[in-house]
């Protein structure tokens, strides 16, 4: 019974995949917003010890009084350790100034201000330095400790900053992709084991029971999870034992029914049978039999109707309707024959659907609706014994956007308050001698069959019944 839309999902369409690759996304990006704070934090230590080196060989400079009697070799080394072409020491309107020899002191100079240390210049710096460093002199400025009056100037190329801070970043990067790995590894195992496994248990039990849900072996074992998906175990196993036992039940009314139908359809022929001989009986000329065979008969009669109605019943609830296109007009007219309305000595019948109205409908259990609805209506009137003024049955129609209405009316009697308690509910309903109460059973059944509505309309005056159906069911 299994169909294919029922099948698990395949390998790449299941819930782990989609897990997994959410992760490694998530993950990734969660790296991205984290590596640029620290690639500009990284760029921004690595200037600030060029220039304490540079402060360091700058307080070198100023212990010595004349900074020109250094010797040559010594400036050199100070300016080689911190990497630096020039250093410029500024205080109290003096500066210093000391130069690697022989380097070219280059006239442009990016300024990298070492006091400015908001987080988006920093940012902006490190990219700055990544896409264009290859080729530029930097000059870092700073202060002396925290002494505003002496500024420190480093005058370096950037290269060196670039190359470290692509390692840093290659570095990162592959840590990060290791760590995206570990990570979604280890919540993948985590998950799968809590939730993906479970769920995959539960769904292809949910699949198996629905193929086969008189087995009861297939009834889900739950375990004794306290979360969700236990509770979810819980109620799947408990619906499905529901479900089981109702199958079961229904199949024992099903075999029931059945039987009764067997016995029924036997009744029937015995009564016929009695039917024949009682007819027979009546033709006695004795007085007595005379007057006792017309009860017979109709006893008879009715115990026949009786067993027919019911049987029409179980029969006509067992079959979905097979629609096709129906001339709703005619199929009406037909009903009003078989409910003994046209040609009625008294009773006026009037068909209010315009012509050429046609529907999508089982035309055998279309008409039962409205033979049931005019039979009653003609019962009911002829019941008035001609206290009625100029009898009539009719079929109103009327079409909204969404409904189609056809609304069956009569000016007899109106209901009986008997029939209008158990309205609709089979063998209950009924409120006139003879009759079985499964006429509005039947109608409402098949109504709701072809996706209708049927509803008692109160009236001041006769009753009203109105059959209400998707607009679409009318095809032309
Ligand atoms: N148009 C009507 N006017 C007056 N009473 C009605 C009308 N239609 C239905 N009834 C009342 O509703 C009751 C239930 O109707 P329903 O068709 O279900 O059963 P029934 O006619 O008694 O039996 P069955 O149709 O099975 O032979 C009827 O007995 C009747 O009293
Ligand atoms: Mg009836």
């Amino acid at each position: 019974m299994a169909t294919p839309t029922r099948a698990m999902p395949g390998p790449f369409s299941g819930l782990s995949v989609k897990l997994i690759a959410t992760l490694i996304v998530v993950i990734l990006a969660v790296e991205v917003v984290i590596y640029l704070p620290s690639a500009a934090s990284f760029r921004q230590s690595w200037l600030n010890d060029r220039l304490r080196v540079g402060t360091v060989a700058a307080r070198v400079l100023d212990a010595v009084p004349d900074a020109m009697d250094l010797p040559r070799m010594l400036t050199d080394r100070l300016l080689t350790s911190a990497g630096a072409i020039a250093i410029v020491y500024r205080r109290e309107g003096q500066s210093q100034l000391i130069e690697l020899e022989g380097a070219e002191t280059p006239r442009e100079a990016l300024t990298v201000d070492m006091r400015q240390r908001d987080p988006a210049t920093l940012i902006l710096g490190a990219l700055d330095t990544l896409l264009f460093g290859s080729n530029r002199t930097l000059r870092i400025v700073g202060n002396e400790d925290g002494q505003a009056d002496r500024t420190i100037e480093v005058l370096m190329p950037e290269a060196p900053l670039r190359a470290e801070l692509l390692l840093y970043s290659r570095n990162l990067f592959f840590l990060s992709v290791i760590l995206a790995i570990i990570t979604s590894a280890v919540l993948y195992v985590f998950v799968s084991r809590i939730l993906i496994a479970p769920i995959r248990r539960l769904t292809g039990n949910l699949v198996e029971f629905s193929g086969a849900p008189e087995n009861a072996a297939l009834i889900v074992v739950p375990s004794d999870r306290r979360d969700e998906i236990g509770i979810m175990e819980r109620e799947l196993a408990a619906m499905e034992s529901d479900i089981y036992s109702m199958l079961r039940q229904r199949r024992h009314l099903a075999d029931l029914g059945l039987a009764v139908a067997k016995i029924n359809h036997d009744l029937r022929n015995t009564l016929t049978s009695a039917q024949l001989l009682s007819d027979q009986v009546a033709n006695v000329d004795d007085p007595k039999v005379q007057r006792l065979a017309p009860r017979l008969v109709q006893s008879i009669d009715k115990a026949i109707g009786f067993a027919q109605s019911v049987l029409d019943y179980g029969r006509q609830s067992a079959t979905p309707p097979r629609p096709v296109p129906v001339d709703l007009h005619l199929l009406l007219d037909e009903a009003a024959f078989d409910a003994g309305l046209v040609g009625h000595p008294t009773v006026r019948w009037r068909n209010g659907v315009p012509d050429a109205v046609t529907i999508s409908a089982d035309p055998d259990q279309f008409a039962r609706i409205f033979d049931n609805l005019l039979k009653n209506a003609r019962e009911a009137l002829e019941a008035a014994n001609g206290k009625i003024e100029a009898p009539y049955v009719e079929i109103g129609y009327s079409e909204t956007a969404d409904w189609l209405t056809l609304s069956v009316s009569d000016n007899g009697p109106g209901l009986p308050p008997r029939a209008r308690d158990n309205l609709f509910v089979a063998f209950e309903g009924s409120a006139r001698a003879g009759g079985t109460g499964l006429g509005l059973a039947i109608a409402r059944e098949l109504t709701e069959a072809h996706g209708g509505k049927i509803g008692f309309v109160d009236q001041p005056q006769g009753t009203r019944f109105d059959v209400t159906l998707p607009r679409s069911i009318r095809i032309a």
